[in-house]
């Protein structure tokens, strides 16, 4: 019986032969079920093409190596004189090994081309980046599926295409699989826009500016927060999102910033890019203009040290998918809905209150949230409770699902950690620009002008609101005076 050559008959090269059988066996089984899908477990594809080829190969190695000792240790006693390898033909067991040699080479080639491929497929994927490290990424994750981009993978956004970002990627994300291994991370995790990729390679694979057309409508009823002041209110608008092309309708509106023949650059002095004090606009004549903040504090030579930065789709719609709403937002569209029942008394103000308590985790909240809004409920009310049994309970389970997609008390993450830049509302948004205290040379502002960027044609009191299709001027639902012309939103609104 022909035999394999003497130096690979050593406990080295042997348990090498056997790590690597068995682990090979293990990865054609799990493939398998993968393929089959007998288990959908985001960990079955790390072990699958990631934790056991690695075991795999490293089995692999020790083949050679233990020759190589083997031969070594023959050679100290004698026993082995050639100093290479002789390969003949005429002697069976040469012969044999060559031949188990080509063949188990070109099986690991096509195998691991194909498992280099499944890898690279994988550490790509939703289920990786956003179940395998679960806490960490929960938050991301959750709202990610909540947001209109729930089918686009996280890839698409975070790396795009080409060899370079791919490279960039893998370096940074086995630094995260590091920093989650060991904990490393830090809660929330900070944003990392410095390092995203420009919009231009990664939306607008997707979404190019010639598309956007028109406008587009914006439907809210609000509740108030004291019943006793203010009865609740509607405004209709229409945003004028605008577009790059004329033959699909308007070219100017919102989406003037992105019309490829105009550009705006800007300084921003911190790191959320919340502060920007100078702004320059390119015009499609070419012709720019520079528009400096006009606080007391401004100082141009230290602005300027800051990086240059040319305004994206990020710069408006930095939380295209992971959005974190403030209670104002998800408590009074819940009771438009009437998911929540606006007719409790006080509710608004109860659910934001039983939304923004500190819980430890989630478990604590999903426990406190329904004794909290009863207790609450029972001092406004205390007939009302049996009565409106059932109301009560499909509210505070509304309430506790609000919850659940917005609030991650494990990462520390809410509305309030992530600035988002679409409105003006809670936070700056466009008000970081267009505040009317961003002057030109020649006295030109960057507009504040109410119907720019969108026209109110209802508002009211919802029971009767007033309806002009020609637009009409704000009427702020509470009284505060004038103070909505003077004073930016987001200071008195802060979400709740
Ligand atoms: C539609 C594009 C898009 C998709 C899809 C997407 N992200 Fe993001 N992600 C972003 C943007 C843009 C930011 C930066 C947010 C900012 O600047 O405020 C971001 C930020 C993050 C952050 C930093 C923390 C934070 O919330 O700012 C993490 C972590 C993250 N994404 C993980 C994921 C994971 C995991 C997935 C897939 C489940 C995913 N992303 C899918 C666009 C996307
Ligand atoms: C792989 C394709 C893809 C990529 C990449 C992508 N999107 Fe989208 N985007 C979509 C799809 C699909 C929708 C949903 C369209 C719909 O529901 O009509 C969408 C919807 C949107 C909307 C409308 C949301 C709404 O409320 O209706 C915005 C805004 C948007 N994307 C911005 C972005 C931004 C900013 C980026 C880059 C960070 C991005 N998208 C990257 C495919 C993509
Ligand atoms: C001086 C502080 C202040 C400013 C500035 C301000 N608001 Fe308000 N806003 C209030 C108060 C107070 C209420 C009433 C809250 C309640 O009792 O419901 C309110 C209510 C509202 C409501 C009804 C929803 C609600 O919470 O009841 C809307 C919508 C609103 N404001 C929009 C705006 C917008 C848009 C701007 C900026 C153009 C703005 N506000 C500026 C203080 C302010
Ligand atoms: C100046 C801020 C700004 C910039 C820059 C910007 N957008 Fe928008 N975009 C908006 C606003 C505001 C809306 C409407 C509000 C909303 O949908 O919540 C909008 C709406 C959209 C929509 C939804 C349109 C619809 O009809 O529902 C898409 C898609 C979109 N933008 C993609 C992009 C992409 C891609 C870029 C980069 C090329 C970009 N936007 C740049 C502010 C901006
Ligand atoms: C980085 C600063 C900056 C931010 C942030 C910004 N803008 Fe602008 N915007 C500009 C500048 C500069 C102009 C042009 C002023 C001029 O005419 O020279 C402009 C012009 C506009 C115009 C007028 C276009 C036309 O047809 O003339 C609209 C509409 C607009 N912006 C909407 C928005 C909206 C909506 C947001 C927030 C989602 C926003 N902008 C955020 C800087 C900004
Ligand atoms: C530079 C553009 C721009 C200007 C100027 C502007 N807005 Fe807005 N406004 C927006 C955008 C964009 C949204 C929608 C954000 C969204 O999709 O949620 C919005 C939303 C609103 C809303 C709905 C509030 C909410 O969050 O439910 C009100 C009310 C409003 N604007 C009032 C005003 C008033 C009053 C002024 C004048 C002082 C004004 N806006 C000036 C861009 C602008």
């Amino acid at each position: 019986m022909p035999r394999l050559p003497k130096n690979l008959y050593n406990p080295i090269s042997l348990i090498g032969t056997g790590v690597a059988l068995v682990s090979f066996g293990t990865v054609v089984v799990f493939f398998l079920m993968d393929v089959l899908g007998y288990t959908t477990s985001p960990y079955l594809g790390i072990f699958t093409y990631m934790l056991i080829p690695g075991i795999m190969i490293l089995g692999l190695f020790l083949i050679p190596i233990g020759a190589f000792l083997e031969r070594r240790r023959q050679k100290k006693h004698g026993t082995e004189r050639r100093k290479y390898l002789v390969l003949d033909f005429n002697d069976p067991a040469h012969r044999t090994a060559l031949m188990i040699f080509t063949v188990v080479t070109m099986l690991l080639v096509v195998v691991s081309a194909a498992g280099t491929y499944q890898a690279y497929n994988y550490s790509e994927s939703v289920e990786f980046c956003g179940e395998v490290c679960h806490v960490v990424m929960e938050p991301e994750y959750v709202a990610y599926q909540h947001s209109p981009h729930a089918r686009v993978r996280c890839a698409e956004c975070h790396i795009g295409e080409g060899a370079d970002w791919f490279v960039k990627a893998k370096i940074s994300g086995s630094y995260q699989v590091y920093s989650v291994l060991f904990e490393k991370y830090s809660r929330p995790i900070e944003t990392p826009i410095a390092n995203l990729r420009p919009a231009r390679e990664t939306c607008q694979k997707c979404h190019w500016p010639n598309v956007f057309t028109g406008v587009k409508e914006l439907s809210k009823t609000y509740y108030p927060i004291d019943p006793t002041e203010t009865e609740p209110w509607t405004i209709v608008m229409n945003l004028k999102i605008g577009g790059g092309q004329s033959e699909l309708g308007p070219t100017n509106g919102i989406h003037w910033h992105m019309n490829t023949a105009n550009s705006v650059h800007y300084y921003a002095t911190d790191n959320k890019r919340q502060e920007i004090p100078w702004v320059e606009a390119t015009d499609l004549a070419g012709k720019t203009t520079i528009y400096r903040s006009t606080d007391s504090e401004y100082d141009e030579k230290a602005v300027s040290k800051f990086e240059k930065r040319r305004m994206d789709c990020i710069d408006c719609h930095n939380r295209p998918s992971h959005i974190y709403y403030p209670p104002f937002r998800t408590v009074n569209d819940a009771m438009a809905l009437n998911h929540i029942d606006s007719t409790l008394p006080n509710i608004r103000a109860v659910a934001s209150a039983a939304l923004t308590q500190e819980y430890r985790n989630k478990n604590e909240a999903m426990r406190m949230i329904p004794s909290f809004v009863r207790r609450e409920l029972k001092t406004h009310a205390p007939a009302l409770m049996a009565a409106k049994k059932n109301d009560v309970d499909r509210s505070i389970r509304e309430i506790q699902s609000i919850y659940t997609r917005n609030f991650f008390p494990e990462m520390r993450v809410s509305w309030e950690h992530y600035p988002n830049n679409i409105g003006h509302t809670f936070d700056m948004g466009c008000f970081r620009c267009h505040d009317n205290k961003h002057v030109s040379d020649d006295g030109k502002v960057i507009t504040n002008d109410c119907n720019v960027c969108h026209t109110i044609v209802v508002q009211g009191p919802t029971r009767d609101p007033k309806q002009d299709m020609r637009g009409m001027e704000f009427v702020h639902p509470a009284d505060i005076d004038e103070a909505w012309r003077e004073v930016p939103c987001a200071n008195c609104h802060l979400g709740v």
